[in-house]
């Protein structure tokens, strides 16, 4: 079995997305090569290296991790359209008779096996990006050794997809080549792709657009720096598991709404309260009403987990965020 050592070079997949992209500019654990669709250095991200790749064929898939320089594969990639991804969920069964390359069980169950199955026969060490959605919402926050819930009507299809693809992640982790990292509602600055909960909030104060935010659902929001740093203590250390990284309070997304609307000094005027329990829209995926994530191994990590009101604090001052311009800057910093 390969050393623990302080710069592994690490195969990035998933590299332009919300999560991935922080961890390819500010992660420190040593040089970085990309697979993807997209070349990031067009964006000016400090990789060594980039392979044109469709993440879901799996041919291709098999032969980028067989014939890789890298020490280490770094899986972000996903299908993450909650809402999208339900509108694939099958009549019946369990899994889809035809899913194309794009589908969420392509991209959320099967790549995370193909990278397991290949990462284990050359001995790389694999580490995979999850989420809180592979509970369904009963009994959360949810701790590190909790299983993924089964198919059910309270579990949308995304978060099916998502608990199927650990699961060969996870028989690696067992074993101490891999580590599967759950995040909740990632939030930062600095990112020129998708909205989050936060920007999206922002936005939405900026243009008086605020919808009702949910004062019933519980949830964790992930500070995406400390997805960064665990990610990188993992490569160095090597250390397999599951590791949880959000908020160690719970809130709602009222609460957030509400602290982030604290922070940036503004008037709570247009803030208004529905209840998730009272949400019935058979075309959106449901959410877990009592999500989010229990917290204990990162901490061994020497990470210490942002609390959502911190990381508002954080993200306010980075983004220069002002009650004039309600923090929605038109170019990132
Ligand atoms: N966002 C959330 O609320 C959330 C919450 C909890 C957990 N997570 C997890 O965190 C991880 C990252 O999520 P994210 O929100 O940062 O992702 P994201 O912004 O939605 O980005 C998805 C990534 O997947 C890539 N991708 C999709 N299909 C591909 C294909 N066929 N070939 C190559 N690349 C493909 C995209 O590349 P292109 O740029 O080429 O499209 C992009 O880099 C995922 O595992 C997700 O499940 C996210």
């Amino acid at each position: 079995m390969a050393e623990p050592s302080s710069s592994p070079r690490v195969l990035v997949l998933g590299a332009t997305s919300l999560v991935g992209s922080h961890f390819v500019v500010y992660g420190g654990s040593g040089p970085v090569l990309v697979a993807g669709r997209q070349d990031p250095r067009r964006r000016g991200f400090p990789v060594e290296g980039f392979t044109r790749v469709d993440l879901g064929d799996e041919e291709a898939v098999r032969k980028l991790v067989r014939t890789t320089e890298a020490t280490a594969v770094v899986n972000f990639v996903a299908r993450t359209d909650v809402d999208g991804c339900e509108s694939e969920r099958p009549r019946r069964g369990d899994r889809p008779a035809h899913p194309d390359r794009g589908s969420a069980w392509v991209l959320n169950s099967e790549l995370p096996r193909w990278l397991a199955e290949e990462s284990a026969s050359r001995d790389l060490f694999l580490l995979h990006l999850s989420t809180d959605f592979v509970f369904d919402g009963k009994a959360g926050p949810y701790s590190e050794e909790e299983p993924p819930s089964p198919l059910g009507p309270g579990l949308g299809w995304y978060g099916y997809t998502k608990g199927v693809g650990e699961s060969p992640v996870a028989g690696l982790a067992r074993k101490g080549k891999a580590a599967i990292v759950r995040i909740s509602y990632p939030y930062r600055s600095g990112f020129e792709g998708k909205l989050d909960l936060a920007r999206g909030l922002l936005m939405r104060l900026a243009s008086g657009t605020l919808l009702p935010m949910y004062t019933d659902q519980e949830i964790t929001p992930t500070w995406v720096p400390d997805v960064t740093d665990t990610l990188s203590a993992l490569l160095v250390a090597r250390r397999g598991g599951i590791y949880h990284v959000a908020s160690p309070t719970v809130t709602t997304p009222y609460g957030f709404a509400e602290a982030l609307i604290e922070e940036i000094g503004v008037g709570k005027g247009d803030l208004t309260g529905a209840r998730l329990q009272d949400v019935q829209d058979p075309h959106r995926a449901p959410r877990p009403l009592h999500g989010g994530l229990r917290l204990h191994n990162v901490r061994r990590l020497g990470v210490r987990p942002t609390d959502y009101r911190e990381g508002i604090r954080k993200l306010v001052a980075e983004l220069g965020a002002t009650p004039r311009r309600a923090g929605f800057p038109a170019s990132p910093p």
